[in-house]
């Protein structure tokens, strides 16, 4: 107990204080340039296929951890944050020395702003804020960011620019100064204990995240991808250098919704091959989630088919086990999901816009054993934890498998793949 952390999809919700104003003309500098760029004209390039890609090394685990996380470099000299890597929101944000209320690093590993505030005038702001405008008194007023985390936890904070030390896929380095919130003030949900990471790396479509920002540099194609291990670690890549050129399973980002996420669909569940009646589902995928949820029809049909299909079998309900909803026991305790598969038939989302487009969902993809030796189920119901009729596909459901963000074409992907170990440089 106490290691359930279910830091799920961000629904970005900036407070907008103070009166609109009107943004001077001129006011737009270039000045979000790396240095490193500044000699080279982007005419000089002729490639269509603009930019590499960075990689870096993921730590963490869906159990018991309950994230995964990369450890960045920012700031000059460079200074090592431990990030959540989040697709389901935009914001970046380092726990801030401002001072500070609800941060959990010691105050030496907290990042300090020096002069560098992002006005409110500043494309940087404007972008963060898109599509809305970022209403301040004065043009050169900070920039607040607040993003709220569907598990009702938060970050308020100021936005600030610094560089970030980067090695890109193709050798050259780079040290690009990018816009990220200094989180002055946090709230954690109160029903786990506070992540232990230091912010949040995030990851998603809009114009603020760190992938569109590089994107904007012409350091990296606007695709953004993991490959999360299920024997804890992995890697995170932005840039397509590491995406094989066949093998993928493609389906199109949807639009459906206002908000702005991964979201394909719809989609139809299969349990053990068979339809389940369950159809018409819009999918979010989301690492920012440590387990998937799915809404109260889908999860309640779930939840009973697994149920019949267990009669007979030796595990019984475990309520004692409070590390997720539903646990199981067996005749002695289990040491991996391995112990348990076969008694778990494979659930598939079968995407029904394309033939032959789907999401398998092995035993692995949707389990845990706790330490206590119980088998739990890893899907949970979105409407219990106010996510009303979300369908979230979290780290339990992604690993072992390359996910692939493709903001260029529009696409999510995923193909089988050995996360244990980085790709050669
Ligand atoms: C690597 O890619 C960057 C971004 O496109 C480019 O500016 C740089 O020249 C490339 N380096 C090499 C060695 O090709």
């Amino acid at each position: 107990m106490g290691d359930k952390r279910q830091r799920m999809m961000a629904l970005t919700a900036f407070l907008f204080l103070g009166p609109l104003a009107t943004f001077p003309a001129g006011c737009f500098s270039a000045a979000n340039q790396p240095s490193q760029l500044k000699k080279k004209s982007p005419q000089t390039t002729v490639s269509n296929r603009l930019g590499s890609s960075v990689v870096f090394p993921v730590q963490g685990n869906v159990y018991p951890i309950g994230y995964y996380y990369v450890n960045i470099n920012i700031g000059n000299p460079p200074k090592l944050y431990d990030l959540d890597i989040d697709t389901g929101s935009d914001v970046t944000w380092v726990q801030c020395d401002a001072p500070c209320t609800g941060c959990t690093k010691p105050r030496d590993r907290l990042y300090k702003p020096k002069n560098n505030l992002v006005p409110c005038a500043d494309p940087a702001c404007i972008a963060m804020y898109a599509p809305e405008i970022p209403k301040c008194k004065d043009p050169n007023d900070q920039c607040d960011y607040e993003v709220n985390y569907a598990d009702h936890g938060s970050s308020f904070g100021v936005l600030v620019k610094d560089n970030f030390p980067i090695r890109l896929y193709n050798g050259s380095s780079f040290s690009p100064r990018l816009a990220f919130g200094c989180g002055y003030d946090q709230k954690y949900s109160g029903s786990h204990p506070p992540p232990s990471t230091a912010g949040v790396l995030g990851l998603g479509n809009g114009k603020g995240s760190i992938v569109s920002q590089l994107h904007a540099l012409g350091l990296t194609q606007n695709v953004v991808g993991h490959c999360l291990s299920g024997r804890g670690g992995g890697f995170l890549f932005i840039g397509d250098d590491l995406v094989p050129s066949s093998g993928i399973i493609w389906t199109p980002i949807s639009h459906n919704s206002l908000e702005y996420h991964y979201s394909s669909g719809p989609a139809e569940l299969l349990f053990g091959g068979k339809p389940t009646g369950v159809k018409g589902l819009f999918i979010v995928f989301d690492s920012g989630s440590s387990y998937t949820y799915f809404n109260a029809q889908a999860y309640q049909t779930t939840v009973n088919l697994l149920r019949k299909d267990l009669t007979g079998k030796p595990l019984k309900d475990a309520p004692e086990d409070k590390s997720l909803p539903i646990c199981w026991k067996g005749p002695k305790s289990f040491k991996s999901v391995g112990d348990v598969k076969d008694y778990f038939k494979p659930l598939v989302l079968s995407f029904t816009n394309a033939r032959s487009v789907q999401l398998q969902l092995p035993p692995e993809a949707y389990l845990i054993v706790t330490k206590q030796g119980n088998v739990c189920l890893g899907i949970l119901n979105s409407a219990e934890v106010g996510l009303e009729n979300r369908n979230i596909i979290g780290d339990i459901s992604m690993q072992d498998k390359m996910v692939i963000y493709n903001n260029e074409k529009q696409l999510i992907g995923w193909t089988p793949a050995n996360c244990d170990r980085l790709p050669k440089f």
